[in-house]
């Protein structure tokens, strides 16, 4: 039905629905509604393709240049720019639906529903991950680690994320990041980066897959589990994809960036190396919690503010 309306309606900025990060460095940045067989835009959801489909939302073929690379200074903050279409950010002059910025709106002329909201108490939260190689066909889901959340996604254009201070240099130069969002569907647009003004070089830990460990009232689970919870470097989630998950929930209880899969909001300053010393091994009762070396957190909290049922919305 979409695709049939944008086809009679081919030059309406698309201000419909979801959702991606832009940015020069950012593969698909000319992806357009006529680039592909289907509507393959960044914004597009992924939802039950194959791997060559959904991993780098299939775009390989669309490189940024090789100069474009977005900075993560450690420990500092950064700006990405949220949006439902390119028309309405700063870099509207390549899209094709002119310009349509409304300040800090991430889908002007859209209510919330559009971008899977009720409200905002209704946010699921978006990821940065990284993986330390210099080329987007070298990277494997299973090298991607979460390293910033922001709980609060996909509510302001101008979305900050907070970059962990001990992050280490990209031992080639430059790394490859993707940006994750699911609400009931998922999203990801990958990217280049740079870690600067690194003050370690101790590695980021191989990432293990994120459980559910919070409290989850929805579905009668009024306390958090944290022993349940996967400590240090996570992957993000794979899932609802026809191959390659890494997390099988189904369609009504989606894999969030939240409190939920132990993802607090802001820099993940556990994921590295020596961040643990002892990271006992994560199950229903559980009730050893690892040894932090640092006096980063690592209890959960009671699940807060974003636990609400993700049926609120029209997905
Ligand atoms: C996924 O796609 C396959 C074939 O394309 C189809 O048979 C299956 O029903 C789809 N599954 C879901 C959950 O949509
Ligand atoms: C990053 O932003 C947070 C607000 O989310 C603020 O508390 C913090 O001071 C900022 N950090 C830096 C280094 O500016
Ligand atoms: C995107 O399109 C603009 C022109 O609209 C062009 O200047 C830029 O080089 C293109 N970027 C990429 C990565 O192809
Ligand atoms: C999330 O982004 C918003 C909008 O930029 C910002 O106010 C907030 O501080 C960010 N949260 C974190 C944890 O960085
Ligand atoms: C990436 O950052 C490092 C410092 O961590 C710097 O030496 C290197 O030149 C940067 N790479 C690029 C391509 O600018
Ligand atoms: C830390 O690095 C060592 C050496 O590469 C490795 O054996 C170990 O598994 C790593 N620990 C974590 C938590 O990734
Ligand atoms: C523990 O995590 C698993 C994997 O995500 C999940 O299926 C299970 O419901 C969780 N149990 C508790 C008590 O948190
Ligand atoms: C956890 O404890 C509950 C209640 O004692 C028990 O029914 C369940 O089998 C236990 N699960 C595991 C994984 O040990």
């Amino acid at each position: 039905m979409l695709a049939l309306l944008a086809a009679f309606l081919p030059c309406l900025p698309l201000a419909s629905g979801h959702a991606s990060i832009f940015h020069p460095s950012m593969l698909g940045f000319n992806v357009t509604f006529n680039t592909f067989p289907y509507d393959n835009r960044p914004v597009s959801p992924l939802t039950n393709y194959t791997f060559d489909q959904w991993w780098m939302h299939g775009h390989l073929d669309y490189p940024p240049h090789a100069e474009d690379i977005f900075d993560l200074p450690a420990g500092q903050n950064v700006t990405t720019e949220v949006a439902c279409t390119k028309s309405a950010t700063s870099y509207f002059a390549s899209s094709d639906g002119g310009n349509i910025q409304n300040g800090d709106d991430p889908c002007p002329g859209s209510p919330p529903s559009e971008y899977h909201t009720t409200g905002f108490s209704d946010l699921k939260g978006c990821a940065l991950a990284i993986a330390d190689k210099a080329d987007f066909n070298a990277v494997q889901p299973e090298d991607f680690a979460v390293f910033s959340i922001n709980q609060t996604c996909v509510w302001n254009r101008f979305t900050n994320f907070a970059v962990p201070e001990r992050m280490p240099p990209c031992s080639q130069g430059k790394c490859i990041c993707a940006w994750f969002w699911i609400h009931s569907v998922h999203y990801m647009t990958a990217f280049q980066c740079n870690v600067t003004g690194s003050i370690s070089t101790v590695p980021i830990a191989t990432p293990k897959v994120p459980r559910r460990c919070g409290a989850d009232p929805d579905f009668n689970k009024q306390l958090p589990a944290p022993g349940n919870c996967t400590y240090g470097a996570k992957q993000p989630f794979y899932w609802f994809q026809a191959e390659r998950n890494n997390m099988f929930e189904g369609t009504y209880a989606p894999p969030f960036y939240l409190d939920l899969y132990g993802f607090l909001d802001g820099a993940q300053n556990d994921i590295f190396n020596d961040s643990y010393s002892v990271i006992p091994e994560p199950h229903d009762n559980q009730t050893e919690l690892p040894t932090s070396t640092t006096s980063v957190p690592t209890s959960v909290a009671t699940g807060g503010q974003n636990s609400q049922s993700p049926f609120g919305s029209r997905w």
